[in-house]
C-alpha cells in the first residue's frame, strides 16, 4: 500500500485533531498506510513517523491541541534542513504528506511540491488569515472564546463603569478582532487594517460617557499595538483608566466546536480524496461558501482581508 503521512505545524488550533482523524480514518478506508509525524516538519527532519490505525485516532475529536503535537520548525528553513527532510521522507517510502496548519506550514508543502514530495494542505489557525480560503480550521471556535471571555469581562467592566481593552491574537490580521467585536457588540475596534488614531478613540469613548453609556469595550488586534501602551495613552488623555485583559492562549485551547469539527473532517477527506485523484500539491479551501481543493500557485494569489463593510457596521450599531 501507499504511504501517506500527516502532519500539524504552527500555532495549535481547535479542530486540529478532527482533521488527523479524519485523514488517518479516511485513507485507512481507501487501503493506504497511514503515518503520524510527531512535532511538524521537526519530526519529518528527525524521523518521528508512527504508523497510524483506526484506534490511533480515537477518543481525540473532542479536544483542543494536537495530539502529533505541532513545532514552528527553524531547522526546516535551513537548507541541511530541507535536504534531511526530503531524504527522510524518501527513506521511509512516504508518497504523500498532508501538513494541517497555517501560511508558513503551506510554505513548507509548497517547498516540498517543488522538491517533488506530493503534498496536500488543510488551512488550521485561529487567525484565519491564509491565503487561498475564507475560512481556516479553528478561527470560530477562537471567535466563540473570545465572546465567552468579553462577556464575563463586561459584567464587571459594566458593574464598574469603566474601560476595558480586550488584547485578541490574530498577528498580522484583524479577524478574530472584528468578528469577535462584531459579535460581543464593541464600542470600539482596533485593526492592523485600519490606521490607528488614537485621539479618535479618546474622543468616541467621551462621547459614549456623554451619552450615558458609563463603560466601553475596545476590542484590540495583536496587530496593533500592546493593551497596555494603548491604555497608558488613554489613560493619559483622559479621565478614564481602563483595564487591559490580554486573552493569550485561552483563544488557541478548548474544545472544539461543531463548525471546526464539521470543517476539520470535511478538509481531510478532501485530502485524501484529492490524493486519490492525483491532483496534489493543493489547499483545501473554502471559497464562495464551497469546499475546493486549489493549486497552491493559485492559493498564493487569493487574499483573504477582512470586509471593511463588517468594520464599519460594528461601527454604526455601537453608536
Ligand atoms: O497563529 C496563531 C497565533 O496564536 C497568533 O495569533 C499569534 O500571533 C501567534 O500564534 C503566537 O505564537 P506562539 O505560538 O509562538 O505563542
Amino acid at each position: 500500500a501507499q504511504r501517506i503521512a500527516v502532519l500539524s505545524s504552527g500555532g495549535d488550533a481547535p479542530g486540529m485533531n478532527a482533521a488527523i482523524r479524519a485523514v488517518v480514518r479516511k485513507g485507512l478506508y481507501h487501503g493506504f498506510e497511514m503515518i503520524g509525524v510527531e512535532r511538524g516538519y521537526d519530526g519529518v527532519i528527525g524521523g518521528k513517523f508512527m504508523p497510524m490505525n483506526a484506534k490511533s485516532v480515537s477518543g481525540i475529536i473532542q479536544y483542543g491541541g494536537t495530539i502529533l503535537k505541532t513545532a514552528r520548525s527553524e531547522a526546516f528553513r535551513t537548507s541541511e534542513g530541507f535536504i534531511e527532510a526530503i531524504n527522510q521522507l524518501k527513506r521511509f517510502d512516504i508518497d504523500s504528506l498532508v501538513v494541517i496548519g497555517g501560511d508558513g506550514s503551506m510554505a513548507g508543502a509548497m517547498k516540498l511540491a517543488e522538491a517533488g514530495i506530493k503534498t496536500m494542505v488543510i488551512p488550521a489557525t485561529i487567525d484565519n488569515d491564509m491565503v487561498g480560503t475564507d475560512y481556516t480550521i479553528g478561527f470560530d471556535t477562537a471567535v466563540n472564546t473570545v465572546l465567552d471571555a468579553v462577556n464575563k469581562i463586561r459584567d464587571t467592566t459594566a458593574s464598574h463603569e469603566r474601560v476595558a481593552i480586550v488584547e485578541v491574537m490574530g498577528r498580522h490580521a484583524g479577524h478574530i478582532a472584528l468578528m469577535s467585536g462584531l459579535a460581543c457588540g464593541a464600542e470600539i475596534i482596533l485593526l492592523p487594517e485600519r490606521p490607528l488614531d488614537i485621539e479618535k478613540v479618546c474622543e468616541r469613548l467621551q462621547n459614549t460617557y456623554r451619552r450615558g453609556k458609563l463603560y466601553s469595550i475596545i476590542m484590540l488586534a495583536e496587530g496593533v499595538a500592546h493593551g497596555f501602551d494603548i491604555a497608558k495613552i488613554i489613560d493619559e488623555k483622559t479621565s478614564f483608566e481602563p483595564h487591559v485583559t490580554v486573552l493569550g492562549y485561552i483563544q488557541r485551547g478548548g474544545m472544539p466546536l461543531a463548525t471546526d469539527n464539521i470543517m476539520a473532517s470535511r478538509m481531510g477527506g478532501a485530502a485524501i480524496d484529492s490524493i486519490i485523484k492525483g491532483e496534489v500539491n493543493r489547499l483545501t479551501s473554502i471559497q464562495a461558501g464551497k469546499l475546493i481543493t486549489v493549486p497552491y500557485e493559485e492559493a498564493v494569489k487569493y487574499k483573504n482581508t477582512i470586509d471593511i463593510a463588517d468594520y464599519e457596521l460594528a461601527g454604526v450599531l455601537a453608536t
